[in-house]
């Protein structure tokens, strides 16, 4: 309730009080999650997908360190759903799987432990119900005052996504996603996508804490905002000691970052944030995701920027700045190799659902197969052909079968 009524308060942007109010339920700590195929207008079609309580992303849960939350997951879908919960930092005993069979509900309480803090997230196990059946879950330490945006970076492929693995079983074809998605939008540069463009209204001089999940399924992800650096103050549910700021941040993929940005440039611009596979190409329309900040009051609409003002993040831009990009990373092997264990878990509910059904033992072997060739493929920075699948016998059986 405290937070319900923080964030009312705290909003000066409609667009934000609409993304947020959907996600608190009334006055208690039950969540309610409700599975079901919903139907959603992107990139100039209309396509049915899986989503919690029909939204993409799925509600953020908000949670104080310590508290008890009651979840309550109906799923009203055709297939089962494993529902997973990175509901804290210690990996092994704050990781929680319920299988939710289709057409049933599962009722659970979850206690959060007393030292987390920061952003973690939820979302189905399956990989291809996990492309759109995730959500922020978001712990503070104790009520407070920031404005709190969840920031979910996600993909939009205009096949069903179901369609899209079971075809990567039969042919090997792209399981590549048409879009890469801020809060579910592809932002002004997709075509029919700018009318939906997550937007952030600021007031000059306030802070923003950013809190950005990478739910892509393949491929880490940069982020920036044009003019406005980055202070990163938590990653992975883990408050960082010395908090750095830094005109981007790489999210790998099922990381978070929680990061602070002040609205203290010039008020008479839009800006854009900008989500890219590469840094590189961050300037280049053709290939960015987007949002926009938007400073509050002074912005006219009849008078756009003639040219976006992306983040510079080419890698000549500041050397200095580099050298907190370096940490950066320093700090995700860190964490990865804190998060290596969490990969010990999947294979051992992969098999469980190879049990439940013999045909979707399949393509339950070729997504965790999938699985191994995404962490592979990123440890290694380059991507995996076919051929070397097969060389690794990371799709065996059913390639050898259907061929
Ligand atoms: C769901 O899971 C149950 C129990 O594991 C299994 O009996 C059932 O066949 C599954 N249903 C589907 C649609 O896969
Ligand atoms: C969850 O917690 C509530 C109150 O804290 C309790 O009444 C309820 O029985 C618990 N449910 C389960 C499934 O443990
Ligand atoms: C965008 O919004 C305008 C005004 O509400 C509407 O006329 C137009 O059809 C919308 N475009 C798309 C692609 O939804
Ligand atoms: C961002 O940080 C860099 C150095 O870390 C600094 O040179 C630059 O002025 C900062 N930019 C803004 C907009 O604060
Ligand atoms: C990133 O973009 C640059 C410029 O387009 C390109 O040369 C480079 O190969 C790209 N890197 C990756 C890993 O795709």
């Amino acid at each position: 309730m405290a937070f319900q009524n923080q964030t009312m308060k705290a909003n000066t942007s409609f667009v934000l009080i609409l993304f947020f109010a959907v996600q608190y339920t009334a006055s208690t700590n039950v969540f309610h999650f409700v599975i079901e195929e919903t139907s959603f207008d992107r990139l100039c079609q209309s396509k049915k997908i899986l989503t919690v309580n029909g939204q993409f992303p799925g509600p953020t849960i908000y949670a104080l360190a310590g508290e008890t939350l009651s979840l309550d997951v109906e799923n009203r879908g055709k297939d089962n759903v494993t529902m997973f919960w990175r509901v804290g930092r210690h990996v092994k005993s704050d990781q929680v799987e319920w299988l939710v069979e289709a057409g049933a509900a599962v009722r659970k309480n979850i206690t959060i432990s007393e030292d987390d803090e920061g952003t973690l997230w939820w979302h189905a196990m399956n990989i291809w119900q996990r492309a759109t059946v995730h959500g922020a879950f978001i712990v503070h330490p104790e009520p407070d005052d920031h404005v709190d945006i969840p920031i979910i970076l996600g993909e939009w492929w205009k096949k069903d996504v179901k369609e899209v693995f079971v075809d990567y079983i039969d042919s090997g074809s792209d399981v590549k996603s048409n879009a890469y998605t801020i809060n579910g939008q592809p932002g002004d540069f997709y075509p029919c996508s700018k009318n939906g463009t997550f937007r952030i209204v600021v007031d000059t001089g306030k802070k923003y804490l950013l809190r950005i999940v990478n739910a892509a399924i393949h491929k880490k992800l940069y982020l920036g905002i044009a003019s406005h650096n980055l202070t990163v103050i938590a990653m992975d549910g883990s408050p960082i000691i010395e908090p750095l700021s830094t005109p981007f941040v790489e999210l790998t993929r099922q990381h978070s970052i929680d990061c602070i940005f002040e609205a203290n440039q010039q008020p008479n611009y839009y800006y854009y944030m900008v989500a890219s596979t590469n840094i590189s190409e961050a300037y280049d329309t053709n290939k960015i995701t987007t949002a926009i900040i938007e400073y509050q009051g002074s912005y006219k609409p009849s008078l756009p920027p003639l040219l976006p003002l992306l983040p510079n993040l080419s890698p000549n831009y500041d050397k200095s700045s580099s050298r907190d990009y370096l940490y950066v990373i320093l700090t995700f092997v860190i964490l990865g190799l804190f998060f290596c264990t969490t990969f010990i878990m999947w294979p051992q509910s992969v098999l469980q659902e190879k049990e439940a059904k013999q045909s979707k033992e399949v393509v339950n072997g070729v997504e965790h197969a999938m699985e191994e060739a995404v962490n592979l493929q990123e440890q290694n920075n380059t991507e995996l052909s076919n051929d070397e699948l097969y060389r690794m016998g990371m799709i065996p059986t059913t390639k050898a079968n259907k061929s």
